[in-house]
Protein backbone atom coordinates (compact mmCIF):
# COMPACT_ATOMS: atom_id res chain seq x y z
CA UNK A 1 0.00 0.00 0.00
CA UNK A 2 1.75 3.00 -0.97
CA UNK A 3 1.33 6.73 1.17
CA UNK A 4 -0.06 9.70 -1.20
CA UNK A 5 -0.20 13.23 0.52
CA UNK A 6 -2.20 15.23 -1.45
CA UNK A 7 -3.02 19.02 -1.22
CA UNK A 8 -5.19 21.67 -3.50
CA UNK A 9 -4.17 25.55 -3.30
CA UNK A 10 -6.06 26.85 -0.33
CA UNK A 11 -8.42 29.46 -1.71
CA UNK A 12 -9.05 32.81 -0.63
CA UNK A 13 -11.76 33.65 2.23
CA UNK A 14 -13.43 36.46 0.16
CA UNK A 15 -16.27 34.83 -1.44
CA UNK A 16 -17.44 31.75 -3.00
CA UNK A 17 -15.47 30.42 -5.61
CA UNK A 18 -16.26 30.07 -9.53
CA UNK A 19 -15.96 27.14 -11.47
CA UNK A 20 -13.11 28.21 -12.97
CA UNK A 21 -11.39 28.18 -9.53
CA UNK A 22 -12.89 24.51 -8.63
CA UNK A 23 -11.63 22.80 -11.84
CA UNK A 24 -7.74 24.64 -11.11
CA UNK A 25 -7.14 23.15 -8.04
CA UNK A 26 -10.08 21.23 -5.54
CA UNK A 27 -11.40 19.09 -7.79
CA UNK A 28 -8.85 17.83 -9.62
CA UNK A 29 -7.20 16.79 -6.61
CA UNK A 30 -10.60 15.32 -5.22
CA UNK A 31 -10.37 12.82 -8.22
CA UNK A 32 -6.63 11.78 -7.19
CA UNK A 33 -7.26 11.47 -3.99
CA UNK A 34 -10.68 9.00 -4.27
CA UNK A 35 -8.77 6.90 -6.98
CA UNK A 36 -5.87 6.25 -4.66
CA UNK A 37 -8.56 5.50 -1.90
CA UNK A 38 -10.78 3.37 -4.35
CA UNK A 39 -7.15 1.33 -5.65
CA UNK A 40 -6.23 0.61 -1.86
CA UNK A 41 -3.86 3.22 -0.90
CA UNK A 42 -3.91 5.19 2.07
CA UNK A 43 -4.50 8.75 1.72
CA UNK A 44 -4.13 12.23 2.93
CA UNK A 45 -5.86 14.77 1.26
CA UNK A 46 -6.02 18.60 2.49
CA UNK A 47 -7.01 22.09 1.65
CA UNK A 48 -8.13 25.17 3.75
CA UNK A 49 -9.15 28.31 3.12
CA UNK A 50 -6.58 31.02 2.64
CA UNK A 51 -7.55 33.38 5.32
CA UNK A 52 -4.67 36.65 5.22
CA UNK A 53 -3.44 39.13 3.47
CA UNK A 54 -5.64 42.21 2.13
CA UNK A 55 -8.12 39.74 0.14
CA UNK A 56 -9.86 38.64 3.76
CA UNK A 57 -8.93 42.50 4.88
CA UNK A 58 -11.37 44.19 2.35
CA UNK A 59 -13.84 41.55 1.88
CA UNK A 60 -14.13 41.90 5.87
CA UNK A 61 -14.35 45.71 5.02
CA UNK A 62 -17.13 45.44 2.40
CA UNK A 63 -19.05 42.92 4.49
CA UNK A 64 -18.73 45.55 7.40
CA UNK A 65 -17.63 42.49 9.71
CA UNK A 66 -14.32 42.27 12.00
CA UNK A 67 -12.25 40.27 9.42
CA UNK A 68 -11.87 37.39 12.68
CA UNK A 69 -15.56 36.78 12.03
CA UNK A 70 -15.63 37.56 8.55
CA UNK A 71 -13.81 35.01 8.01
CA UNK A 72 -14.76 32.34 10.35
CA UNK A 73 -18.30 32.48 8.59
CA UNK A 74 -17.13 32.00 5.22
CA UNK A 75 -15.05 29.16 5.96
CA UNK A 76 -18.23 27.43 7.36
CA UNK A 77 -19.60 28.48 3.70
CA UNK A 78 -16.76 27.29 1.57
CA UNK A 79 -17.07 24.24 3.66
CA UNK A 80 -20.46 23.88 3.16
CA UNK A 81 -20.32 24.02 -0.95
CA UNK A 82 -17.42 21.57 -0.98
CA UNK A 83 -19.33 19.30 0.79
CA UNK A 84 -22.20 19.85 -1.70
CA UNK A 85 -19.25 19.29 -4.78
CA UNK A 86 -18.20 16.07 -2.53
CA UNK A 87 -14.49 17.08 -2.17
CA UNK A 88 -13.60 14.60 0.24
CA UNK A 89 -11.01 16.46 1.89
CA UNK A 90 -9.40 14.92 5.09
CA UNK A 91 -9.26 17.98 6.62
CA UNK A 92 -10.46 21.63 5.60
CA UNK A 93 -8.57 23.35 7.71
CA UNK A 94 -8.01 27.37 8.48
CA UNK A 95 -4.61 29.36 8.08
CA UNK A 96 -5.79 31.23 10.23
CA UNK A 97 -5.57 28.67 12.74
CA UNK A 98 -3.19 28.80 16.35
CA UNK A 99 -1.58 25.72 14.70
CA UNK A 100 -0.37 27.67 11.55
CA UNK A 101 0.22 30.91 13.55
CA UNK A 102 3.19 28.83 15.57
CA UNK A 103 4.42 26.86 12.77
CA UNK A 104 4.67 29.89 9.91
CA UNK A 105 6.85 31.42 12.95
CA UNK A 106 9.04 28.61 13.59
CA UNK A 107 9.95 28.52 9.90
CA UNK A 108 10.82 32.71 9.89
CA UNK A 109 13.10 31.81 13.19
CA UNK A 110 14.51 29.00 11.47
CA UNK A 111 15.38 30.89 8.34
CA UNK A 112 16.67 33.96 10.46
CA UNK A 113 19.28 31.20 12.11
CA UNK A 114 20.47 29.97 8.82
CA UNK A 115 21.11 33.94 7.51
CA UNK A 116 18.37 33.45 5.35
CA UNK A 117 16.57 36.52 6.26
CA UNK A 118 17.22 40.04 5.79
CA UNK A 119 15.97 43.67 7.33
CA UNK A 120 14.81 45.84 4.64
CA UNK A 121 14.37 49.71 5.26
CA UNK A 122 11.64 50.41 2.10
CA UNK A 123 9.77 53.08 1.04
CA UNK A 124 6.24 52.05 1.11
CA UNK A 125 3.09 53.82 0.03
CA UNK A 126 0.84 55.66 2.92
CA UNK A 127 -2.15 57.25 2.99
CA UNK A 128 -2.98 60.65 4.94
CA UNK A 129 -6.60 59.84 4.56
CA UNK A 130 -6.85 56.45 6.03
CA UNK A 131 -3.71 56.88 8.34
CA UNK A 132 -1.63 53.45 7.12
CA UNK A 133 0.20 52.02 4.83
CA UNK A 134 -1.24 50.95 1.38
CA UNK A 135 0.16 46.93 0.50
CA UNK A 136 -0.58 45.07 -1.98
CA UNK A 137 -4.65 45.50 -2.75
CA UNK A 138 -5.02 48.23 -0.64
CA UNK A 139 -3.47 50.38 -3.72
CA UNK A 140 -4.36 50.30 -7.47
CA UNK A 141 -3.13 52.41 -10.58
CA UNK A 142 -1.72 51.70 -14.05
CA UNK A 143 0.35 49.15 -14.88
CA UNK A 144 3.49 50.12 -16.17
CA UNK A 145 3.67 46.77 -17.95
CA UNK A 146 0.56 47.09 -19.69
CA UNK A 147 -0.98 49.96 -19.16
CA UNK A 148 -4.06 48.57 -17.36
CA UNK A 149 -5.70 50.59 -14.68
CA UNK A 150 -6.69 48.92 -12.68
CA UNK A 151 -3.87 46.66 -11.78
CA UNK A 152 -3.28 46.17 -7.86
CA UNK A 153 -0.59 46.70 -6.09
CA UNK A 154 1.13 43.33 -5.75
CA UNK A 155 -0.12 41.86 -8.92
CA UNK A 156 -1.50 43.23 -12.47
CA UNK A 157 -4.60 41.06 -13.50
CA UNK A 158 -4.40 41.69 -17.23
CA UNK A 159 -0.83 40.67 -17.63
CA UNK A 160 0.01 38.75 -14.66
CA UNK A 161 3.08 40.60 -14.30
CA UNK A 162 3.96 40.99 -10.19
CA UNK A 163 4.02 44.59 -9.23
CA UNK A 164 4.90 46.17 -6.11
CA UNK A 165 2.56 49.19 -5.05
CA UNK A 166 5.24 51.78 -5.73
CA UNK A 167 5.54 50.38 -9.41
CA UNK A 168 1.94 51.66 -10.13
CA UNK A 169 1.25 55.56 -11.76
CA UNK A 170 -1.13 57.40 -10.77
CA UNK A 171 -1.92 55.07 -7.70
CA UNK A 172 -4.96 55.43 -5.44
CA UNK A 173 -5.87 53.82 -2.35
CA UNK A 174 -8.59 51.28 -2.77
CA UNK A 175 -10.13 52.31 0.77
CA UNK A 176 -10.88 55.55 0.95
CA UNK A 177 -10.00 56.60 -3.09
CA UNK A 178 -7.59 59.09 -1.50
CA UNK A 179 -4.63 60.15 -4.09
CA UNK A 180 -3.38 61.72 -0.76
CA UNK A 181 -0.08 59.34 -1.30
CA UNK A 182 3.61 59.79 0.33
CA UNK A 183 6.57 57.17 0.00
CA UNK A 184 7.64 56.16 3.39
CA UNK A 185 10.04 54.60 4.89
CA UNK A 186 9.23 51.03 6.69
CA UNK A 187 10.90 48.08 8.02
CA UNK A 188 10.48 44.45 6.20
CA UNK A 189 11.63 41.04 6.18
CA UNK A 190 13.23 39.38 3.22
CA UNK A 191 13.36 36.14 2.33
CA UNK A 192 16.93 35.84 0.64
CA UNK A 193 15.62 33.50 -2.28
CA UNK A 194 18.44 34.12 -4.63
CA UNK A 195 21.15 32.42 -2.28
CA UNK A 196 18.95 29.43 -2.85
CA UNK A 197 18.58 29.96 -6.74
CA UNK A 198 21.30 26.89 -7.87
CA UNK A 199 20.28 24.61 -5.20
CA UNK A 200 15.96 25.14 -6.71
CA UNK A 201 17.39 25.39 -10.26
CA UNK A 202 19.03 21.90 -9.96
CA UNK A 203 16.15 20.62 -8.66
CA UNK A 204 12.87 21.59 -10.94
CA UNK A 205 15.42 20.45 -13.31
CA UNK A 206 15.36 16.95 -12.11
CA UNK A 207 11.86 17.05 -12.49
CA UNK A 208 11.37 15.58 -16.42
CA UNK A 209 8.15 14.11 -15.97
CA UNK A 210 6.71 17.29 -14.27
CA UNK A 211 3.74 18.91 -16.77
CA UNK A 212 5.38 21.37 -19.11
CA UNK A 213 3.00 23.59 -17.94
CA UNK A 214 4.69 23.71 -13.93
CA UNK A 215 8.17 23.19 -15.45
CA UNK A 216 7.87 26.32 -18.11
CA UNK A 217 6.35 28.73 -15.50
CA UNK A 218 9.20 27.60 -13.01
CA UNK A 219 11.91 28.00 -15.62
CA UNK A 220 10.90 31.41 -16.58
CA UNK A 221 10.80 32.82 -12.78
CA UNK A 222 14.37 31.32 -12.51
CA UNK A 223 15.58 32.72 -15.81
CA UNK A 224 14.46 36.01 -16.33
CA UNK A 225 15.73 37.11 -12.69
CA UNK A 226 11.98 38.43 -11.93
CA UNK A 227 10.82 35.09 -9.64
CA UNK A 228 14.06 34.89 -7.39
CA UNK A 229 14.81 38.25 -6.38
CA UNK A 230 14.76 38.36 -2.39
CA UNK A 231 10.92 38.56 -1.58
CA UNK A 232 9.53 40.63 1.47
CA UNK A 233 7.51 38.77 3.48
CA UNK A 234 5.89 40.84 6.02
CA UNK A 235 3.49 43.51 5.55
CA UNK A 236 2.54 46.78 7.38
CA UNK A 237 -1.13 45.00 8.39
CA UNK A 238 -3.42 44.41 11.58
CA UNK A 239 -5.04 41.15 10.33
CA UNK A 240 -2.15 38.00 9.95
CA UNK A 241 0.49 36.19 11.84
CA UNK A 242 2.31 38.37 13.73
CA UNK A 243 5.94 38.63 12.91
CA UNK A 244 7.90 37.04 15.52
CA UNK A 245 11.35 35.00 15.31
CA UNK A 246 9.94 31.08 16.76
CA UNK A 247 8.34 31.88 19.98
CA UNK A 248 10.56 35.57 20.49
CA UNK A 249 9.33 39.18 20.07
CA UNK A 250 11.63 39.99 16.23
CA UNK A 251 12.21 44.06 17.58
CA UNK A 252 11.15 46.82 15.45
CA UNK A 253 8.77 44.02 13.78
CA UNK A 254 6.10 44.81 16.24
CA UNK A 255 2.58 45.58 14.90
CA UNK A 256 3.49 43.91 11.07
CA UNK A 257 2.83 40.30 10.20
CA UNK A 258 3.73 37.82 7.56
CA UNK A 259 2.65 38.49 4.05
CA UNK A 260 -0.10 35.75 3.13
CA UNK A 261 1.93 33.77 0.48
CA UNK A 262 4.61 32.77 3.11
CA UNK A 263 1.99 31.23 5.40
CA UNK A 264 -0.45 29.85 3.26
CA UNK A 265 1.41 26.98 1.41
CA UNK A 266 2.87 26.39 5.19
CA UNK A 267 -0.90 25.88 5.92
CA UNK A 268 -0.42 22.27 4.36
CA UNK A 269 1.42 21.49 6.89
CA UNK A 270 -0.69 23.07 9.71
CA UNK A 271 -3.57 21.42 8.31
CA UNK A 272 -2.28 18.01 8.69
CA UNK A 273 -1.87 19.38 12.65
CA UNK A 274 -5.36 20.78 12.72
CA UNK A 275 -6.37 17.20 11.78
CA UNK A 276 -4.88 15.86 14.38
CA UNK A 277 -6.28 17.95 16.88
CA UNK A 278 -9.18 17.85 15.48
CA UNK A 279 -9.45 14.09 16.64
CA UNK A 280 -9.80 12.45 12.99
CA UNK A 281 -6.01 11.25 12.94
CA UNK A 282 -3.13 10.51 14.84
CA UNK A 283 0.44 11.42 13.84
CA UNK A 284 1.01 14.01 10.86
CA UNK A 285 4.80 13.92 11.21
CA UNK A 286 4.22 10.73 9.18
CA UNK A 287 3.04 12.60 6.52
CA UNK A 288 5.46 15.61 6.75
CA UNK A 289 9.50 14.53 8.54
CA UNK A 290 11.42 12.76 6.45
CA UNK A 291 13.20 11.71 9.62
CA UNK A 292 9.58 10.45 11.04
CA UNK A 293 8.29 7.66 8.11
CA UNK A 294 7.55 10.64 5.52
CA UNK A 295 10.44 9.19 3.35
CA UNK A 296 7.92 6.73 1.20
CA UNK A 297 5.00 9.15 0.87
CA UNK A 298 4.35 10.56 -2.21
CA UNK A 299 3.16 14.05 -2.17
CA UNK A 300 1.27 15.45 -5.08
CA UNK A 301 0.27 19.53 -4.96
CA UNK A 302 -2.71 20.72 -7.14
CA UNK A 303 -3.08 24.44 -8.56
CA UNK A 304 -3.82 26.77 -11.56
CA UNK A 305 -0.94 28.42 -13.39
CA UNK A 306 -0.81 31.48 -11.47
CA UNK A 307 0.15 30.05 -8.31
CA UNK A 308 3.03 27.88 -9.68
CA UNK A 309 6.21 30.58 -9.35
CA UNK A 310 4.85 30.28 -5.06
CA UNK A 311 5.16 26.15 -4.93
CA UNK A 312 8.00 25.81 -7.35
CA UNK A 313 10.22 28.60 -5.77
CA UNK A 314 9.08 30.50 -2.94
CA UNK A 315 7.65 27.71 -0.38
CA UNK A 316 10.51 25.31 -1.62
CA UNK A 317 13.01 27.97 -0.68
CA UNK A 318 11.04 28.48 2.66
CA UNK A 319 11.52 24.34 2.90
CA UNK A 320 15.07 23.93 1.60
CA UNK A 321 16.18 27.12 4.12
CA UNK A 322 14.68 25.62 6.92
CA UNK A 323 16.72 22.35 6.76
CA UNK A 324 14.94 20.42 8.88
CA UNK A 325 14.38 16.77 7.17
CA UNK A 326 10.61 18.87 5.99
CA UNK A 327 8.85 16.52 3.16
CA UNK A 328 9.23 18.36 -0.09
CA UNK A 329 6.54 18.04 -3.15
CA UNK A 330 7.61 15.50 -5.08
CA UNK A 331 4.97 16.15 -8.46
CA UNK A 332 3.01 19.75 -9.55
CA UNK A 333 0.06 19.66 -11.36
CA UNK A 334 -0.82 22.91 -12.94
CA UNK A 335 -3.76 24.32 -14.46
CA UNK A 336 -4.21 26.39 -17.03
CA UNK A 337 -7.96 28.67 -16.92
CA UNK A 338 -11.09 28.25 -17.61
CA UNK A 339 -12.82 30.71 -19.35
CA UNK A 340 -16.59 31.88 -19.49
CA UNK A 341 -18.67 32.25 -22.56
CA UNK A 342 -16.35 34.03 -24.78
CA UNK A 343 -14.36 36.09 -21.48
CA UNK A 344 -13.39 35.32 -18.44
CA UNK A 345 -14.53 34.12 -15.08
CA UNK A 346 -13.99 36.64 -12.49
CA UNK A 347 -14.57 37.12 -8.79
CA UNK A 348 -13.81 40.80 -8.68
CA UNK A 349 -16.95 41.38 -11.65
CA UNK A 350 -18.89 38.58 -10.68
CA UNK A 351 -19.10 36.98 -14.48
CA UNK A 352 -19.54 33.34 -14.97
CA UNK A 353 -21.42 30.44 -12.59
CA UNK A 354 -20.23 30.62 -8.62
CA UNK A 355 -20.15 27.34 -6.58
CA UNK A 356 -23.07 28.24 -4.73
CA UNK A 357 -25.08 28.48 -7.73
CA UNK A 358 -24.28 25.51 -9.68
CA UNK A 359 -25.36 23.45 -7.03
CA UNK A 360 -28.60 24.95 -7.16
CA UNK A 361 -29.83 24.15 -10.54
CA UNK A 362 -27.97 20.87 -10.60
CA UNK A 363 -26.40 17.95 -8.93
CA UNK A 364 -22.54 18.17 -8.08
CA UNK A 365 -22.20 14.67 -10.41
CA UNK A 366 -23.44 16.63 -13.60
CA UNK A 367 -20.86 19.99 -12.76
CA UNK A 368 -17.68 17.47 -11.93
CA UNK A 369 -18.03 15.19 -15.06
CA UNK A 370 -18.29 18.52 -17.59
CA UNK A 371 -15.48 20.75 -15.74
CA UNK A 372 -13.11 17.27 -15.32
CA UNK A 373 -13.55 16.38 -19.15
CA UNK A 374 -12.70 19.59 -19.98
CA UNK A 375 -10.04 20.31 -17.26
CA UNK A 376 -7.71 22.85 -18.96
CA UNK A 377 -4.76 20.92 -19.00
CA UNK A 378 -3.27 21.73 -22.11
CA UNK A 379 -4.66 24.90 -23.31
CA UNK A 380 -7.31 27.05 -21.73
CA UNK A 381 -10.69 25.73 -22.15
CA UNK A 382 -14.35 27.23 -22.08
CA UNK A 383 -17.59 26.57 -20.68
CA UNK A 384 -20.39 27.36 -22.81
CA UNK A 385 -24.08 26.00 -21.99
CA UNK A 386 -24.15 24.57 -25.23
CA UNK A 387 -21.31 22.21 -25.02
CA UNK A 388 -22.55 21.80 -21.21
CA UNK A 389 -25.91 20.65 -21.83
CA UNK A 390 -24.57 18.93 -24.78
CA UNK A 391 -21.93 16.48 -22.99
CA UNK A 392 -23.81 16.52 -19.74
CA UNK A 393 -27.08 15.14 -22.03
CA UNK A 394 -24.40 12.21 -24.08
CA UNK A 395 -22.27 11.04 -22.06
CA UNK A 396 -24.14 11.31 -18.48
CA UNK A 397 -27.78 10.74 -20.01
CA UNK A 398 -27.68 8.77 -22.97
CA UNK A 399 -24.54 6.51 -22.77
CA UNK A 400 -24.09 5.75 -18.31
CA UNK A 401 -27.73 6.47 -17.34
CA UNK A 402 -29.34 5.11 -19.90
CA UNK A 403 -27.28 1.46 -19.48
CA UNK A 404 -28.13 1.08 -15.65
CA UNK A 405 -32.29 1.89 -16.61
CA UNK A 406 -32.18 -0.01 -19.32
CA UNK A 407 -30.43 -2.82 -18.06
CA UNK A 408 -32.21 -2.99 -14.54
CA UNK A 409 -35.10 -2.13 -15.78
CA UNK A 410 -35.46 -5.41 -18.78
CA UNK A 411 -34.27 -8.09 -16.17
CA UNK A 412 -37.24 -6.70 -14.08
CA UNK A 413 -39.82 -7.25 -16.62
CA UNK A 414 -38.27 -10.64 -18.03
CA UNK A 415 -36.58 -12.11 -14.95
CA UNK A 416 -37.06 -9.75 -12.00
CA UNK A 417 -35.19 -8.21 -9.76
CA UNK A 418 -31.98 -10.39 -9.60
CA UNK A 419 -29.80 -11.54 -11.48
CA UNK A 420 -31.38 -14.74 -13.88
CA UNK A 421 -29.97 -17.94 -14.28
CA UNK A 422 -27.74 -18.90 -17.04
CA UNK A 423 -24.94 -20.49 -18.50
CA UNK A 424 -21.48 -19.88 -19.23
CA UNK A 425 -20.02 -16.53 -21.00
CA UNK A 426 -19.65 -16.75 -24.17
CA UNK A 427 -17.78 -15.11 -27.25
CA UNK A 428 -19.11 -11.54 -27.03
CA UNK A 429 -18.90 -11.78 -23.35
CA UNK A 430 -15.29 -12.72 -23.14
CA UNK A 431 -14.30 -10.15 -25.85
CA UNK A 432 -16.17 -7.35 -24.12
CA UNK A 433 -14.25 -8.63 -21.12
CA UNK A 434 -11.14 -8.32 -22.35
CA UNK A 435 -11.98 -5.31 -24.12
CA UNK A 436 -12.73 -3.57 -21.47
CA UNK A 437 -10.00 -4.92 -18.98
CA UNK A 438 -7.74 -2.95 -21.47
CA UNK A 439 -8.81 -0.08 -21.11
CA UNK A 440 -9.45 -0.41 -17.48
CA UNK A 441 -5.36 -0.66 -17.76
CA UNK A 442 -5.18 2.62 -19.81
CA UNK A 443 -7.85 4.69 -17.84
CA UNK A 444 -4.99 3.39 -14.55
CA UNK A 445 -2.47 4.95 -16.49
CA UNK A 446 -4.21 8.14 -17.09
CA UNK A 447 -4.84 8.16 -13.32
CA UNK A 448 -1.86 7.18 -12.19
CA UNK A 449 -0.34 10.37 -14.76
CA UNK A 450 -3.32 12.68 -13.65
CA UNK A 451 -4.14 13.18 -17.07
CA UNK A 452 -7.23 14.34 -16.32
CA UNK A 453 -9.05 14.76 -19.68
CA UNK A 454 -7.54 11.56 -21.03
CA UNK A 455 -8.56 9.93 -17.86
CA UNK A 456 -12.72 11.22 -18.57
CA UNK A 457 -12.24 9.93 -21.97
CA UNK A 458 -11.30 6.32 -21.48
CA UNK A 459 -13.86 6.22 -18.97
CA UNK A 460 -16.42 7.22 -21.44
CA UNK A 461 -15.41 4.73 -23.59
CA UNK A 462 -15.51 1.98 -20.91
CA UNK A 463 -19.15 3.18 -20.74
CA UNK A 464 -19.49 3.19 -24.50
CA UNK A 465 -18.01 -0.31 -24.58
CA UNK A 466 -20.78 -1.84 -22.19
CA UNK A 467 -23.79 0.12 -24.46
CA UNK A 468 -22.48 -0.77 -27.91
CA UNK A 469 -22.07 -4.65 -26.41
CA UNK A 470 -25.78 -4.03 -25.49
CA UNK A 471 -26.70 -2.76 -28.60
CA UNK A 472 -25.30 -5.51 -30.37
CA UNK A 473 -26.17 -8.32 -28.94
CA UNK A 474 -29.96 -7.05 -28.09
CA UNK A 475 -31.21 -9.02 -24.86
CA UNK A 476 -34.65 -7.87 -26.03
CA UNK A 477 -34.68 -9.68 -29.09
CA UNK A 478 -32.48 -12.46 -27.54
CA UNK A 479 -35.45 -12.84 -25.15
CA UNK A 480 -37.72 -13.95 -27.65
CA UNK A 481 -35.74 -17.38 -29.15
CA UNK A 482 -33.63 -18.33 -26.31
CA UNK A 483 -34.00 -16.77 -23.21
CA UNK A 484 -31.37 -18.39 -22.00
CA UNK A 485 -29.07 -16.77 -23.33
CA UNK A 486 -30.61 -13.05 -22.91
CA UNK A 487 -29.69 -14.10 -19.15
CA UNK A 488 -26.05 -14.29 -19.54
CA UNK A 489 -26.23 -11.11 -21.34
CA UNK A 490 -27.72 -9.35 -18.67
CA UNK A 491 -25.83 -11.31 -15.61
CA UNK A 492 -22.92 -9.58 -17.72
CA UNK A 493 -24.49 -6.43 -17.95
CA UNK A 494 -25.81 -6.05 -14.43
CA UNK A 495 -22.33 -6.75 -13.17
CA UNK A 496 -20.97 -4.21 -15.54
CA UNK A 497 -23.31 -1.57 -13.65
CA UNK A 498 -21.20 -2.26 -10.56
CA UNK A 499 -17.84 -1.72 -12.40
CA UNK A 500 -18.51 1.45 -13.54
CA UNK A 501 -19.70 2.26 -9.93
CA UNK A 502 -16.33 1.50 -8.44
CA UNK A 503 -14.35 2.93 -11.83
CA UNK A 504 -16.61 6.20 -12.06
CA UNK A 505 -16.69 7.22 -8.56
CA UNK A 506 -13.56 9.74 -8.47
CA UNK A 507 -15.84 11.46 -10.88
CA UNK A 508 -19.47 11.15 -10.35
CA UNK A 509 -19.49 9.72 -6.14
CA UNK A 510 -22.81 10.22 -5.65
CA UNK A 511 -24.21 8.76 -9.10
CA UNK A 512 -21.44 5.69 -8.14
CA UNK A 513 -23.19 5.32 -4.73
CA UNK A 514 -26.67 5.04 -5.67
CA UNK A 515 -25.67 2.42 -8.70
CA UNK A 516 -24.09 0.11 -5.70
CA UNK A 517 -26.85 0.66 -3.80
CA UNK A 518 -29.37 -0.12 -6.56
CA UNK A 519 -27.29 -3.37 -7.42
CA UNK A 520 -27.32 -4.18 -3.43
CA UNK A 521 -23.53 -4.09 -2.50
CA UNK A 522 -20.89 -2.17 -0.63
CA UNK A 523 -18.35 -3.93 -2.28
CA UNK A 524 -16.12 -1.17 -4.10
CA UNK A 525 -12.84 -3.12 -4.64
CA UNK A 526 -11.22 -2.26 -7.81
CA UNK A 527 -10.97 -4.00 -10.20
CA UNK A 528 -7.76 -5.58 -10.60
CA UNK A 529 -9.06 -8.26 -12.08
CA UNK A 530 -11.55 -7.36 -14.15
CA UNK A 531 -13.50 -10.74 -15.63
CA UNK A 532 -13.09 -12.03 -11.77
CA UNK A 533 -15.12 -8.70 -11.40
CA UNK A 534 -17.51 -9.33 -14.20
CA UNK A 535 -18.46 -12.77 -12.33
CA UNK A 536 -19.06 -11.10 -9.12
CA UNK A 537 -22.97 -11.57 -9.02
CA UNK A 538 -24.24 -14.92 -9.81
CA UNK A 539 -27.61 -16.06 -10.36
CA UNK A 540 -29.71 -15.05 -7.58
CA UNK A 541 -27.76 -11.75 -6.66
CA UNK A 542 -30.90 -9.44 -6.17
CA UNK A 543 -30.79 -5.43 -7.19
CA UNK A 544 -33.33 -2.96 -7.47
CA UNK A 545 -34.19 -0.39 -10.43
CA UNK A 546 -32.68 2.47 -9.27
CA UNK A 547 -34.11 6.02 -9.79
CA UNK A 548 -33.25 7.99 -12.65
CA UNK A 549 -29.14 7.91 -12.69
CA UNK A 550 -29.09 11.27 -15.31
CA UNK A 551 -31.47 13.27 -16.54
CA UNK A 552 -31.12 15.68 -19.63
CA UNK A 553 -30.84 19.38 -19.16
CA UNK A 554 -33.84 20.38 -21.48
CA UNK A 555 -33.43 23.07 -24.27
CA UNK A 556 -35.34 25.77 -22.25
CA UNK A 557 -32.93 25.34 -19.05
CA UNK A 558 -30.30 26.32 -21.26
CA UNK A 559 -31.36 29.13 -22.81
CA UNK A 560 -32.80 30.33 -19.37
CA UNK A 561 -29.23 29.89 -17.42
CA UNK A 562 -27.68 31.17 -19.71
CA UNK A 563 -29.61 34.22 -19.60
CA UNK A 564 -29.19 33.95 -16.11
CA UNK A 565 -25.79 33.96 -15.86
CA UNK A 566 -25.13 36.23 -18.60
CA UNK A 567 -25.24 39.18 -16.22
CA UNK A 568 -23.04 40.38 -13.25
CA UNK A 569 -23.41 38.19 -10.14
CA UNK A 570 -24.80 40.47 -7.33
O1 LIG B 1 -4.74 31.75 -5.52
C1 LIG B 1 -5.25 31.49 -4.45
O2 LIG B 1 -6.46 31.28 -4.33
C2 LIG B 1 -4.38 31.36 -3.22
N1 LIG B 1 -5.18 31.56 -2.05
C3 LIG B 1 -3.71 30.02 -3.22
C4 LIG B 1 -2.82 29.73 -2.07
S1 LIG B 1 -2.17 28.18 -2.24
C5 LIG B 1 -1.11 27.95 -0.99
F1 LIG B 1 0.00 28.37 -1.10
F2 LIG B 1 -1.55 27.84 0.12
ZN1 LIG C 1 -0.26 44.83 -16.69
Amino acid sequence: MARHLITSAIPYINGIKHLGNLVGSQLPADLFARYQRGRGHEVLFLCATDEHGTPAELAAAKAGKPVAEYCEEMHDVQAKIADGFNLSFDHFGRSSSAQNHKLTQHFAGRLADQGLIREVTETQMYSHEDGRFLPDRYIEGTCPNCGFEEARGDQCDNCGKLLDPTDLIDPYSTVSGSKDLEERETKHLYLRQSEMRGKLADWIDSKKDWPILTTSIAQKWLNDGDGLQDRGITRDLDWGIAVKKGENDWPGMEGKVFYVWFDAPIEYIACSQEWVDAGKGTDWERWWRTDKGADDVTYTQFMGKDNVPFHTLSFPATIFGADEDWKLVDYIKSFNYLNYDGGQFSTSRGRGVFMDQALEILPADYWRWWLLANAPESSDSEFTWEQFQSIVNKDLADVLGNFVSRVTKFCRSKFGEAVPEGGDYGPAELALTDDIAARVKAYEKHMDAMEVRKSAAELRAIWTAGNEYLQTVAPWSTFKEDPDTAAIQIRLALNLIRLYAVLSKPFIPDASAQMLAAMHTDDDSWPDDVSAALHMFQSGHEFTVPDITFRKITDAERDEWQEKFAGKRT
